[in-house]
């Protein structure tokens, strides 16, 4: 089958290329899917799981990826709860091969049932974004009604819909990010928005939760706003510093069928949106993640047409 796949763990995104790789084994509890769409994010080349297997061992060349939407085409030893022609969308183990690829081997529960009326391109907008919006808000942020949330990069894939199920959940949402995305962060529904390049990050105040996205400087300047009691969150890398009074998370996503189900059903209803950006084939994932300059919105490697 055609994959993308990644050898070189310092070549960075331009090790990104298209090659053959045997088709995918399925384990016990495991199911294939023929993948027909992808997402992906750039941290993945940082983490260990890219490149090596659980037990540590080098297992490149790896396939990236690790969000998808497709449907079944086999079930693996034991494997219940999914059927073969069922549309789903979910995360892949994050030291398993990935869904840059026509077909993967995921478990089973790593994965929900799709809705017929998700399209592909925007299912695969959600796993990672939306799993690790909500597991950061409110697992590991505990936001609750009333208080107040600063989100970094509140534009952006996982930020955007942090910033609507916080606002969503009865928070107030002070959003931040670049001069252009003033207007997106306020439509989502913040509050507050606040132009990281522009305005005095000292000007949000005490706030209940950070949820940050960006890490460095930011996130430590951040720290100083978190109230006692309260938390900051990172998906950008371990914090070096620690709120006065608070506490600071960093965390990995983790795959979460009954969140998937109940995020689906949020998009099909129109109470939560994502910002699917361009929509490009398998060859051309190489070009698409390695382009120039701002895009908007979540790219989408589109593996396979049709429903
Ligand atoms: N730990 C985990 O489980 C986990 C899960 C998902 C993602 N991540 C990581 O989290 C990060 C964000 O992911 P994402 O998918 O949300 O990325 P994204 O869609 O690129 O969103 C990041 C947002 O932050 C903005 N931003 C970045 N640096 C900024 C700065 N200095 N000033 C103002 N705005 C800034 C970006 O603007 P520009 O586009 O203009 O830069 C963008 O709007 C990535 O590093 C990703 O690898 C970690």
């Amino acid at each position: 089958m055609h994959a993308i796949t990644v050898s070189d763990p310092h070549a960075g995104l331009a090790g990104l290329t298209l090659t053959t790789q045997p088709h995918p084994h399925a384990a016990e509890n495991d199911v294939i899917v023929r993948v027909h769409a992808a997402g992906f994010t750039p941290g993945e080349l940082d983490w260990p799981g890219t490149w090596s297997d659980r037990s540590g061992r080098d297992r490149t060349p790896s396939i990236p990826g690790h969000e998808l939407s497709g449907v079944v085409t086999e079930l693996g030893y034991g494997t219940t709860g999914l059927t073969i022609g069922q549309r789903v969308f979910g995360l892949c183990d994050w030291s398993r091969n990935g869904a840059l690829a026509e077909y993967v081997a995921v478990e089973a529960r790593n994965l929900a049932p799709l809705p017929a009326d998700i399209d592909h391109t925007v299912a695969a907008t959600l796993p990672i974004s939306g799993l690790t919006a909500w597991q950061g808000i409110f697992e590991h942020g505990r936001l609750e009604t009333g208080q107040t949330v600063l989100i970094h990069g509140a534009a952006g894939g996982v930020g955007s819909i942090a910033t609507q199920l916080a606002r969503e959940a009865g928070a107030r949402v002070i959003g931040t990010g670049r001069p252009a995305d003033r207007e997106t962060v306020l439509d989502l529904g913040a509050d507050t928005f606040l132009d990281l390049d522009a305005d005095q990050l000292e000007d949000a105040g005490e706030v209940d939760l950070v949820f940050d996205v960006i890490g460095g400087d930011i996130r430590d300047r951040s720290t100083a706003l978190v109230r006692a009691g309260g938390t900051l969150v990172t998906i950008a890398s371990p914090p070096s510093l620690q709120p006065e009074n608070g506490r600071a998370v960093f965390f990995v996503v983790e795959a979460d069928r009954n969140r998937l189900t109940d995020l689906a059903l949020r998009l099909r209803d129109g109470r939560l949106r994502t910002i699917l950006g361009a929509v490009r084939p398998l060859a051309e994932a190489p070009s698409a993640f390695n382009s120039p300059g701002r895009t908007k919105g979540k790219t989408i490697i589109q593996v396979a047409e049709g429903n």
